[in-house]
């Protein structure tokens, strides 16, 4: 498995062994997890359940327990942007997993943390910067910001956005809300309110923040439209209400661009995910006209946590930085994105492609049905969008031209192929 390599499966989908693996899970992890998607699948009719048991990956490419492998169209949720087990960066976590595993969050830094703050805010443009371990921490981060910064409680979010699920982050979630959200309505802060993504927001004069993904992921790789962004931006600026950027999925290149709202400065701005390589570890950053209204710390961190930036995922965002850099992996984005995505649209049966760079939806029909024909050929995709009315491609922005051919090629032959 070289990580260029298109799909090899030597057996069924999922085969023995990957079942055998899914039965030990389903007794022991909570069936909110992936048994519940065993189950949504059952609703709707799918032919067959059980995920595949991923063993190793490598660029492209994931091993599952049977020895297939396959080609990793989602690069891990947006997380292998350089490629799964990029060798500098496993080589630059092993080196710091050798001498610091951890140190003392707020306490005690260490060297890692130190350049990873300098390097993330100069290629950025941010001032300061909040370490999380996941994409809820820096939402989270830049919540309480902006809480601070304003004194406003108020928090304007759109539908369709995904912030993720921890507290903060579930109360302003506008993605699948009777499924996510409602379970859990009593215990969440009912200070968020959600419009339209793309249409228009009532007087921002209340909100401590808006909080918007420049290209909304999880809500079906949607764009809004030309111009929007900016004028939310000058809206807010004219009633002191800050602009968070989530670009979690959509940063560090994906769409093309560095970061998917260009030039446009948010006053915080949340990344995660391609971040660490494959270690959690996430990132608000900040203005300083914003972040410096925490004020000094008087005694205690009145944010931390037992893991902030984690010497190793600071070693490993920073080889990820470096990647992207010298393997010039944002234009690659945006020229493979671009003729991944004219292919795509070539497809009979494709109705839209949205999105941009190495971040696009294929809209179709029962793309449920064709997200599982694709795994039978060895294509990992996922479904996205408010109704999953798309196929949502974000492959590593290393991925291989043959690759994406392939993956042409195989949507073709699954569109309007019987179960
Ligand atoms: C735009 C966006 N924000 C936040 C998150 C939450 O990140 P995490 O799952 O690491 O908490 C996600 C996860 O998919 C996301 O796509």
């Amino acid at each position: 498995m070289t990580g260029d390599d298109l799909p090899l499966l030597r057996t069924a989908v999922p085969g023995p062994a990957s079942r055998a693996w899914v039965d030990r899970l389903a007794r022991h992890e909570c069936p909110a997890i992936t048994a519940r998607r065993a189950r949504r699948a059952v609703s709707i009719g799918a032919a067959d359940t059980d995920p595949i048991v991923w063993d190793e990956a490598v660029g492209a490419n994931v091993r599952d327990a049977d020895g297939n492998v396959f080609v990793d169209l989602c690069a891990g949720f947006g997380v292998a942007s350089v490629g799964h087990r990029h060798p500098a960066i496993v080589a630059a976590g092993q080196a710091q997993l050798a001498r610091l595993p951890h140190a003392m969050g707020d306490a005690f830094p260490d060297l890692r943390r130190i350049e990873l703050l300098e390097r993330l805010c100069a290629v950025t443009g941010m001032d300061r910067v909040i370490f999380g371990t996941s994409g809820s921490d820096a939402v989270e981060a830049a919540l309480k910001t902006a809480r601070v910064a304003t004194g406003r409680g108020r928090v304007l979010a759109f539908t369709g956005g995904y912030h993720g699920l921890a507290a903060a982050s579930l109360a302003a979630l506008g993605y699948h809300v009777h499924a996510f959200r409602e379970p859990f309505a009593d215990m969440l802060g009912h200070h968020v309110d959600h419009v339209a993504f793309g249409g228009d927001w009532p007087d921002l004069t209340p909100y401590a923040a808006v909080l918007v993904e420049p290209i909304q992921g999880r809500g079906g790789m949607r764009e809004p439209p030309a111009g929007w962004l900016e004028r939310l931006h000058a809206a807010a600026r004219a009633v002191g209400t800050l602009v968070i950027h989530d670009e979690i999925y959509s940063g560090l290149g994906r769409s093309g661009a560095l970061l998917a709202a260009g030039a446009l400065r948010p006053d915080l701005l949340c990344l995660g995910k391609a971040l660490g390589g494959g270690f959690p570890i996430s990132a608000c950053l900040g203005t300083s006209a914003a972040m410096d209204a925490w004020g000094a710390s008087t005694g205690e961190a009145i944010h931390t946590q037992t893991f902030l930036g984690n010497p190793v995922g600071c070693a490993m965002a920073l080889g990820v930085l470096e990647v992207i850099e010298r393997e010039q992996l944002v234009a690659r984005a945006a020229t493979e994105g671009a003729w991944f995505a004219a292919a795509l649209a070539n497809v009979p049966g494709v109705r839209a492609i949205s999105g941009r760079g190495m971040m696009l939806g294929v809209h179709l029909d029962d793309s449920l049905g064709v997200t599982r024909k694709m795994l039978d050929r060895g294509y990992i995709v996922l479904p996205c969008g408010e109704r999953a009315e798309a196929l949502g491609l974000t492959p590593p922005l290393t991925i291989a031209r043959a690759q994406l051919e392939g993956a042409v090629t195989a949507l073709a032959a699954c569109i309007g192929s019987p179960a």
